[in-house]
């Protein structure tokens, strides 16, 4: 069977700057050995140009919903993809928990990601009083209906299933809970999408060198999303090799 193609995914937040570059290249030089995985770095935006050339695939953590106009502060798709983004990240929950983003606003972020060549990265996840009240998968399924536009194929969005109260938090669910959530996002994708089935689902929420082999290994989870660790070679680079051990057989 074809599956999505094996997705590492750094998330950066606001962290990084110039000094911060020779972490970015030792990343990138690890990621072009590992060629049965992709590799993708969102960085500080103010990172993204001054990265171009090491090789390694570069996202945004936001953009606005339009490509250029009257919103001081904010990061147009098209100014990521000139900058050499080809990812951007749309809905992390610190976006929507700090920004107020709604599902609304999530899906016009995507659509203008790809009104600008980029992937989308849409994040999905349950705060942990859903979790706690087995609200989990009609949380998730409500989030998919609404931010996840109907034009989105394998090619132009990952979707990444992110616990709030996993990230940054060192907790994470249950392998079973992981697969059984990954296994629901898959067969919604593939019941509303043409090939939703190959859109990548990655995890995310506290993945480390020490879990990463375990998360990677279930059946339904493409990759990961990964903040904290993601800052440093000495841990993302390990997480980019379990995956390649657990998934680099399976596009
Ligand atoms: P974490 O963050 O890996 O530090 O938990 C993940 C994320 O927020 O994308």
């Amino acid at each position: 069977m074809t599956r999505a193609r094996p997705l590492a995914a750094g998330n950066w937040k606001m962290h990084g700057t110039s000094s911060d570059l020779g972490n970015l290249s030792a990343i990138a030089a690890s990621a072009k050995e590992l060629a049965t995985i992709d590799t993708v770095l969102c960085v500080p935006a103010t990172l993204i140009d001054r990265a171009r050339g090491t090789g390694v695939a570069l996202g945004g953590q936001d953009c606005h919903a339009n490509a250029a106009g009257a919103h001081t502060g904010d990061i147009s798709p098209l100014m990521l993809a000139d900058a050499g983004a080809s990812h951007v990240i749309v809905g992390h929950s610190e976006r929507r928990t700090d920004h107020g983003e709604d599902n609304a606003t999530v899906a016009s972020k995507a659509r203008a990601a790809w009104g600008a060549g980029l992937v989308a990265v849409i994040c999905i996840g349950e705060t942990e009083a859903e979790y706690r009240a087995g609200d989990t998968l009609s949380v998730l399924r409500s989030q998919l209906a609404v931010s996840v536009p109907d034009a989105a194929s394998p090619s132009n969005t990952v979707i990444a299933y992110e616990p709030v109260w996993a990230i940054g938090s060192g907790l994470t669910p249950e392998l079973p809970e992981i697969q059984t959530v990954h296994a629901a996002i898959r067969e919604g994708l593939s019941a509303r999408l043409p090939g939703g089935e190959l859109i990548p689902v990655l995890y995310g929420g506290s993945v480390k060198p020490a879990n990463a082999d375990n998360i990677f290994a279930l059946p339904d989870v493409d990759g990961g999303l990964v903040g904290g660790a993601s800052l440093s070679p000495a841990d993302f680079v390990p997480i980019m090799q379990a995956l390649a051990r657990q998934k680099g057989n399976q596009a």
